[in-house]
């Protein structure tokens, strides 16, 4: 049988990833994606060089200029295509910019991943339908955990929390930012299918995905924009918590695999925490001082008092369920190796 991939959002970082990977294992893949990141954040956010390089280099590949909000065109377009699997990863990502441009946030994050469900469900209730979610559906609880503060970072105070943050955190009662609440929704949505119709879906709640292929912004692409603004001599922005919250990073290569491992033993309504863990773990101080060294130059940089509303201080992902379900998995590309990539990216400049 002929195995057919639908990426959506497949000029972005994770979308794009995806694209390669499914290719060189020999599948047919399209791709959907508007360029919405450049209307987001400006030419920054600009992906069609991504877009380039992934017809470039895969032949056979088919990029499709779709926007997930037109819920007719996803509907006629997977009827069309009948995919064997789906990705999807086109959103709205940036906190800052849900609360600018909530209606947009909301249609893109929640409507869209409604109208791909749907659009699935009847032409292709079988096929594994993969959504990357994201950590920030926990909102702020896993800032109520007591932290202690150490030299360049955050860390929990409970040896026992030392993993990080698992799925059974909970979802409401908590600030989400309207990105969060808007991922919520879909998060919800993606589950339910499962549930209700009994479709093979699954949530990636991810923390810092990352890697060379990322349109890096101020407003979203933490270690892609540190790398940027250095190179770019741009001047960055330290947002609270004296600069040394704490992500955990994941390398869009693992989370590819990720995937692929559901793609292979899947199940109705999963959820999974996906991000690099404690070992590829980093603070904002920690990233600049060695992105500087990478780079050997100095970052411009501006500390602004007021922490981004629905930040996280620390947030590590406890993989626990993840290597349990799928003992197969593991994260093979170590934080330095994402650095050295990052210092490295032939991201094209811009003014
Ligand atoms: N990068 C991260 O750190 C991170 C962390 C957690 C979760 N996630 C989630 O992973 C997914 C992928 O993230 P990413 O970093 O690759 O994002 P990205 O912005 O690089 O890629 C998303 C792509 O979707 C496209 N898109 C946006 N709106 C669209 C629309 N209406 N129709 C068609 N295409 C549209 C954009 O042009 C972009 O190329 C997102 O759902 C994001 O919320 C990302």
């Amino acid at each position: 049988m002929n195995k057919i991939l639908l990426v959506t959002g497949s000029n972005g970082l994770i979308g794009s990833e995806m694209v390669g990977h499914f290719h060189r294992l020999g599948w047919k893949v399209h791709g959907i994606d508007n360029n919405m990141r450049a209307q987001f954040f400006g030419p920054q956010g600009d992906t069609r060089w991504n877009q380039k390089r992934l017809l470039d280099e895969y032949p056979g590949y088919v990029h499709h200029e779709v926007d997930v909000r037109d819920r007719e065109g996803m509907k006629t377009f997977v009827a069309k295509v009948r995919p064997t699997a789906v990705i999807h990863t086109a959103a709205q990502p940036s906190h800052d910019l849900a609360a600018r441009r909530p209606f947009d946030d909301f249609d893109v994050n929640a409507v869209g991943t409604l109208n791909l469900l749907e659009a699935a469900r009847r032409s292709c209730p079988e096929s594994p339908f993969a959504f990357l979610s994201t950590n920030k559906v926990y909102g702020d609880a896993p800032n109520e955990l007591p932290l202690v503060e150490l030299e360049t970072r955050w860390d929990y105070a409970d040896p026992a929390q030392k993993d990080g943050i698992d799925e059974t955190c909970r979802i409401d009662a908590t600030m989400h930012s309207l990105f969060g609440a808007s991922k919520v929704a879909a998060d919800v949505l993606v589950q339910e299918y499962g549930r209700y119709f009994g479709m093979p879906t699954v949530c990636f709640r991810g923390g810092c995905l990352t890697g060379p292929h990322h349109s890096g912004a101020e407003l979203h692409g933490f270690l892609a924009y540190i790398a940027r603004a250095i190179r770019e001599r741009r001047t960055y922005r330290i947002f609270g918590y004296k600069g040394k919250q704490v992500r955990d990073n994941i390398h869009s290569y693992d989370v590819c695999t990720a995937i692929m491992a559901f793609h292979e033993r899947p199940v109705p309504g999963a959820v999974y925490n996906l991000g690099g863990g404690r070992a590829n773990s980093i603070s904002v101080l920690e990233a600049i001082h060695r992105l500087e060294e990478l780079l050997g130059r100095k970052l411009e940089r501006e500390y602004v008092e007021e922490a981004r509303l629905g930040d996280h201080i620390c947030y590590i992902s406890d993989l626990g369920r993840l290597r349990s379900d799928f003992p197969e998995w593991e994260v093979t590309i170590s934080l330095e190796q994402i650095l050295s990539q990052l210092a490295e990216a032939e991201v094209p400049a811009v003014s």
